[in-house]
């Protein structure tokens, strides 16, 4: 891994000679967003996406955004390239940079840039024939919070969810509840139930990050004339349906096998279902041939 290239403020580098400012404020405050996606064959998939969803959240928190998110699509060639790597993880972060020390930022700032590539290790294949296992989680999560909507470097409420899967875990995902009792979205994910054919997600009010995988799930469903709308989801509605999955940009569309924690008895769903399956081939279509419009922006 310490031999691999990375790209930090400004040129590539191996990884043991990046270096960041003491007065970071992603590292001293959680001051910055970040990206995950992967390359197909060496394409970096719904890269547009990934950038618009950082550009609107840098609007957001009035983060200045560095010259050099305009030339991911490049950077991220240029690493697959000194890395030797085709199907890869990639990692966008930027934080609002060093400069004056305090809370709130005054002064000038150099927004700090990195781009990590690295070898992708696929979720398990396994997972995917015996399906998640999700449980709720303990806390709720404020509907009127505006950081959930964001993909900020303050991942802790994210990793503290993580964690209340156990240890090891008793499930691979935690399902997180808003204020009001509704399904927000999972640690790590985005979630959708199925029902009598009809596919549901919680809509962004009921405050979770905008995924793009989820997007582009909801725009195939519209293409294929498979019915679907955002729509609160009670955790008695997901336990209810016929088939519930989740998605991120490295998970794709992995099915919910069981639901535990809600009852003694946990719900066990049976797999593969078949809604899930073709939206699974489709998007898996989608990505590797980019052939989502909005996609390639990049
Ligand atoms: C909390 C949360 N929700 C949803 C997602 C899915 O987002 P995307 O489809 O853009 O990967 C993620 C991805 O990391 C996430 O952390």
């Amino acid at each position: 891994m310490h031999d691999l290239w990375v790209y930090c403020n400004g040129g590539y580098c191996r990884w043991q000679d990046a270096s960041l400012s003491p007065l970071e404020r992603g590292f001293l405050y959680g001051d910055g967003l970040f990206e995950t996606l992967r390359t197909y064959a060496g394409r970096p998939a719904l890269l547009g996406l990934h950038v618009e969803r950082l550009r609107g959240s840098a609007r957001f928190l009035d983060i200045p955004l560095p010259a050099e998110i305009d030339k991911c699509g490049d950077i991220i060639r240029g690493l697959l390239a000194r890395n030797s790597l085709e199907d890869a993880y990639v990692r966008i972060t930027m934080s609002r940079g060093a400069g004056q020390w305090g809370l709130l930022p005054s002064g000038t700032f150099r927004p700090s840039v990195l781009v990590i590539t690295r070898p992708l290790k696929p979720y398990p294949a396994e997972l995917y024939e015996r399906g998640a296992t999700i449980k709720p989680l303990e806390w709720r999560r404020d509907v009127s919070d505006p950081l959930p909507r964001h993909k900020t470097t303050s991942y802790l409420g994210n990793l503290l969810a993580r964690r209340q899967c156990g240890k090891p875990p008793l499930s691979d995902e935690a399902i997180i509840l808003n204020s009001k009792g509704n399904v927000c979205e999972c640690s790590t994910s985005n979630l959708f139930a199925v029902t009598a054919g009809h596919v549901v997600t919680p809509p962004l009010e009921d405050n979770l990050l905008p995924g793009v995988t989820r997007r582009i799930v909801l725009s195939l469903c519209s293409d294929e004339g498979i019915p679907a709308r955002q729509e609160s989801l009670s955790l008695e509605d997901i336990v209810r349906a016929d088939e519930v999955f989740l998605t991120n940009a490295l998970m794709e569309m992995l099915p919910v096998g069981r639901i535990i924690g809600h009852t003694d008895t946990p719900r066990a769903f049976p797999l593969p279902g078949g809604v899930t399956r073709k939206l699974q081939q489709l998007y898996a279509e989608a990505v590797r041939a980019s052939r989502s419009p909005e996609a390639e922006a990049q």
